[in-house]
Formats: structure tokens, C-alpha cells, sequence
């Protein structure tokens, strides 16, 4: 009879999806795009594994990279932590590994910002150890096909899953296994209303049979977001805008204009600008566990503390900065402005 990653495989070599990261077994280039991967659309994450890829061609020309260079690329992408982590793994791979990844899922897992579900998209696309890179497509498509029903988040319920996904990969193709299982989670094992009259692996599912598939996997309801009111100052002196790096976990290292939960003139005076605070609009902005509700004003002065000058940025200087996506009504702002011509 034939097997469960037979049919899938045969599945994936009619209907697999083509993107500029897949036919490679380059260590560097799968564990870049699965780093990008991690919470961003293929589609997305396809742009910007090229213009990387084009930048920082091998690891040690990344490893040599300023941090600031790397942000900048990663711009827009977001959870900017990947970035830096990025960078430092890099390094270390470059430092303590002689330029080459480990060809070990415990040696990848050492690695700043890779965890199980990395090393073993690793190791298998690139190495071919049969290890499954269980991410959230995964998870659903192992709780559907083998009617997993607890609760897939907890440790013990993921151990098993882990345990099933173990017995069923595919030893000699471990990695077209595991982008077998994304693909068709990604396009028919959907979450929500899966498309199970398209799916080969149909007469294979437990949930198909049972009639519960979109039931599953069974996940504790999300809390949402909370919301912060920001007030968003674009602060104008002559040719320049004011920016700061983030000290903030959320967004450190990225250049944001003056963030504040006060009000603007308290904010103002505390940096001993002179500036009226004019109203220019809303803005929203939501992360994973928070959801920036902002006011934008521009302030124009005439003065600015000598302390302070090296904060200002011409325009073209602040288009050479990364700056993050929750910024971008206050970068239009701040842009629109500046090329507007100065008002010293
Ligand atoms: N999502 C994460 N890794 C992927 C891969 N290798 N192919 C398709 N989707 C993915």
C-alpha cells in the first residue's frame, strides 16, 4: 500500500510551488529564507531573500555586515529581532564554525534566533537529516490527517505530534517532505475551510473520515492585542527631522520620529524644543501583542540644543536608515515636508 509521504511526495512533485529560495540545498541560503519565513508571507519573503541574497551573497560577507546595513534590508519585514539575530548567527557561524553551518540539529539550535522549527528546516532541506520542521502548517496538517483532537499547544500533545511526524517522514527526501507539508497547508489544509475534495491526502485522513477538519487542530483562543495611544512627533528644524534609535525591545535599533504617551508640549519641553505641535492626522498600527493607535504632529523650530543636533537627519539621510513599518504615515509626513524645502 502506499504510504503517507509516498502520496504526499507525489503530490509535491505535480503541485509544488516555485520560489526563488526552493532548489537550493545551500545551508546559507535555506536557513536565510526560513529565518524570513518565519512570520512572512512567501510572497514577501521572496523580495527580500533576493535583494539579500544580492547584497550578502555568503555568510561571511553577512557576518562582515553592520548592524544598521542589516536592519535597513530587513525594512518592513518586521519582528526586527530576526535581524539582529540574523547578524549574530552569522558571525558565530563564521567565527566558531570556519564560514560552514553545522551539519547537526543541536549545533543549528545553538545558533541565535534558530529553534526547532529552523534547525530542522535546515537540517533536512539542506543536510537531508530527517528531522520535521513543525510550524504551524505542520501542526494542522498532522492534527487533521492524523485526528489529533487535544489541545495541539500543549508540550505533551506536541510531542506526540512531533513523534507522529517523525514515523511518517520520508527518510530519503526530508526536506521535499517537510515543504510538501507547508505547501499543502499553505493551499489546501487551510486553516479555517480546507479545500479536502482537492487534497490527495484525503483517503489518508483521520479528520476527512470523521468530518471534523476544520475543527482542528483544537488551539486556546488568542488574547487580543492591547492598545497604546501614542502621540507621533515629526519634529522639523531646517532641512532635518528628529529620529532616535529604539532602546525598546518592540523595534530596537530601529529610528523612529519622538514617541510619546504624553502630551506634545510636555513632550517638547522636555527636550527643550520651541515648536508648536500642529495636528496632522491619525495613524494605527498593530504587532503581534500590541496595537499602536497614534496622533501626528509637525513641529517646526527655529532652535534646537546643541545636545540634541546630532538626532536631526536630512531627508536623504533618513531614507538611509531603517526605519520601521508602524512609521510609515509619519515618514510620508516627514518626507513630504522635508522636500517641501526648509523652514529655518
Ligand atoms: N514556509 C516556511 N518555510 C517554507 C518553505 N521552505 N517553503 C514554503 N513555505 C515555507
Amino acid at each position: 500500500m502506499e504510504t503517507f509521504s509516498e502520496r504526499l511526495l507525489a503530490w509535491y512533485d505535480r503541485s509544488r510551488r516555485v520560489f526563488s529560495f526552493r532548489g537550493t540545498k545551500d545551508p546559507y541560503r535555506v536557513w536565510l529564507s526560513e529565518i524570513m519565513l518565519q512570520q512572512t508571507r512567501t510572497v514577501t519573503a521572496e523580495g527580500y531573500y533576493d535583494r539579500f541574497l544580492a547584497r550578502f551573497p555568503d555568510v561571511r560577507a553577512l557576518a562582515a555586515a553592520p548592524e544598521e546595513e542589516v536592519l535597513k534590508l530587513w525594512e518592513g519585514l518586521g519582528y526586527y529581532s530576526r535581524a539582529r539575530n540574523l547578524l549574530k548567527a552569522a558571525r558565530e557561524v563564521a567565527e566558531k564554525h570556519g564560514g560552514r553551518f553545522p551539519a547537526d540539529v543541536g549545533l543549528l539550535r545553538a545558533l541565535p534566533g534558530v529553534g526547532p522549527y529552523t534547525a530542522a528546516a535546515v537540517a533536512s532541506i539542506a543536510f537531508g537529516l530527517p528531522e520535521p520542521a513543525i510550524d504551524g502548517n505542520l501542526t494542522r496538517v498532522l492534527a487533521r490527517t492524523q485526528g489529533v483532537r487535544e489541545d495541539a499547544s500543549l508540550p505533551s500533545v506536541r510531542r506526540a505530534l512531533e513523534d507522529t511526524a517523525r514515523r511518517l517522514i520520508d527518510r530519503e527526501r526530508p526536506g521535499d517532505f517537510n515543504q510538501a507539508m507547508m505547501d499543502l497547508g499553505a493551499r489546501i489544509c487551510v486553516p479555517g475551510t480546507p479545500d479536502c475534495e482537492s487534497c490527495p491526502m484525503r483517503e489518508l485522513c483521520d479528520a476527512y473520515a470523521a468530518g471534523d477538519a476544520e475543527a482542528l487542530p483544537v488551539l486556546p483562543v488568542k488574547t487580543p492585542p492591547g492598545e497604546v495611544r501614542l502621540n507621533v512627533l515629526v519634529i522639523l528644524w531646517g532641512d532635518q527631522v528628529y529620529l532616535v534609535p529604539r532602546k525598546e525591545a518592540l523595534l530596537k535599533g530601529l529610528y523612529v520620529y519622538c514617541l510619546t504617551e504624553d502630551a506634545p508640549s510636555a513632550a517638547l519641553r522636555q527636550l527643550r524644543i520651541r515648536a508648536e505641535a500642529v495636528p496632522a492626522g491619525t495613524a494605527r498600527h498593530v504587532f503581534t501583542h500590541r496595537i499602536w493607535q497614534m496622533k501626528l504632529y509637525l513641529c517646526r523650530t527655529e532652535e534646537v540644543p546643541e545636545a540634541l543636533r546630532p538626532c536631526f537627519y536630512t531627508l536623504s539621510r533618513m531614507e538611509a536608515l531603517p526605519i520601521p513599518t508602524a512609521m510609515k504615515a509619519a515618514r510620508a509626513l516627514a518626507r513630504d515636508a522635508l522636500s517641501k524645502g526648509a523652514c529655518r
